[in-house]
């Protein structure tokens, strides 16, 4: 019987990691504590329609990620978006066009993970909490008490401070993992039913409690019944308020909102308001993945790279990479 390798995380690193080593000959099992894929590239249905309430777009640099985007494209999986783009800065509000590709899931961003599941073996709703080592094997610990397993290896696709507690049996890898910050993001939603009246698409955000906007209708084969938009807190703003109520923090941004477009804006037939605790690393490494290939352990994720849908990727990628080779 072949010993299949666990995932734990249907993320994009996680789900990069699946399919490379799936590719590659080997047996995969995933493990998400959610009910459904895409960790922070998630949608989330709403009574305004599937919202992107995490990564908004993406691009796409790496000669390897470019050629991966183009094969979700031809699946239907992604297309281009192309937002009338502004920035704001210092109270003022231009228009900031330019030549950047920027892509989405279509209709919805979890879409993509969702088209990469296909075919995979999946247990959603299973929050892990310890990685162990039997004689031979690996065996997996969950929030209910049920253990999973055997596994020969394990590939960790969660944010770091999640990654931390399962990296255990590998303490120097537990240390890097447990170095990496992840600074929170508070998201909100604001559907009208009268369209605000503004050309604005997509607006980069500085000097303002806000950090970006977007208008979700804007996106390729979104829902057109309302006018939603998804705003989202800089770091700075979601730390200081990280404990704040959701209608409050709704009402902070929704005031935010209304002084960049310097009008009396109405109020919104429709909010929600999400926080992302692990929203984005603090800072920047170049590790593509941690491993301790002797013991079979991997972690991977955008906080081992850049922290975007294109290093997640790419550091999925390299996971399967290094435990592939070193099986041969
Ligand atoms: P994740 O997507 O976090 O996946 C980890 C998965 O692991 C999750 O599904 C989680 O449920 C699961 N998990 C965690 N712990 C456990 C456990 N113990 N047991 C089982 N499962 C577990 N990037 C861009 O490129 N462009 C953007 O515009 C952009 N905007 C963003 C806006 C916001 C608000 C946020 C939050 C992120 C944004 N990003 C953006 C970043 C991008 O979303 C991430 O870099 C990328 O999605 C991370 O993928 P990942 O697979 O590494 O992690
Ligand atoms: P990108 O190239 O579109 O943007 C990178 C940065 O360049 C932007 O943050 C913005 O500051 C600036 N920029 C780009 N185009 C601009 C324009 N037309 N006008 C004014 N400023 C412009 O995309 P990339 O490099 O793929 O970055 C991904 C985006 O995801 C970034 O905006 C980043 O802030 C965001 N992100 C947000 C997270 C969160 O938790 N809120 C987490 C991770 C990424």
């Amino acid at each position: 019987m072949t010993v299949p390798i666990a995932i734990i995380g249907t993320g994009i690193a996680g789900l990069s990691a699946a399919q490379a080593l799936t590719e590659a000959g080997h047996t995969v099992q995933l493990f998400d504590k959610s009910r459904g894929s895409g960790g922070r590239m998630s949608s989330k249905r709403s009574d305004a329609g599937s919202l992107d309430l995490g990564a908004q777009y993406f691009t796409a640099r790496d000669r390897r990620f470019v050629t991966e985007v183009q094969r979700w494209q031809s699946q239907g999986w992604v297309a281009e978006w192309a937002p009338q783009l502004y920035s704001y800065q210092g109270g003022q509000l231009n228009m900031s066009p330019d030549e950047q590709t920027r892509w989405v899931g279509a209709p919805r961003m979890s879409a993509i993970t969702r088209g990469l599941l296909d075919g995979l073996n999946v247990q959603f709703a299973c929050r892990i909490t310890e990685v162990f080592r039997g004689e031979q094997h690996w065996h997996l610990q969950d929030a209910e008490g049920f253990t999973h397993g055997p596994f020969s290896h394990v590939v960790i696709a969660t944010p770091a401070p999640q990654a931390t507690a399962l990296l255990a049996a590998a303490p120097k890898l537990a240390a890097a993992a447990a170095g990496v910050k992840m600074d929170p993001t508070w998201a909100v939603a604001l559907a009208f039913e009268t369209p605000l009246d503004t050309p604005i698409e997509g607006c980069f955000v500085q000097d303002s409690p806000l950090d970006w906007l977007a208008r979700n209708r804007s996106k390729p084969g979104r829902d057109t019944t309302l006018d939603t938009w998804v705003l989202h807190a800089t770091s700075a703003w979601s730390r200081q308020h990280i404990d704040l109520s959701k209608e409050a923090v709704i009402e902070h941004l929704h005031g935010a909102f209304a002084e960049l477009l310097h009008s009396a804006m109405p109020a919104p037939t429709f909010s929600l308001a999400h926080r992302w605790l692990y929203a984005r690393p603090a800072t920047g490494h170049e590790w593509g993945t941690l491993a301790d290939a002797d013991l079979g352990l991997y972690a991977c994720g955008d906080w081992c790279l850049s922290g975007r849908v294109e290093g997640a990727w790419l550091s999925g990628q390299e996971a399967a990479r290094r435990l592939h080779e070193h099986l041969q």
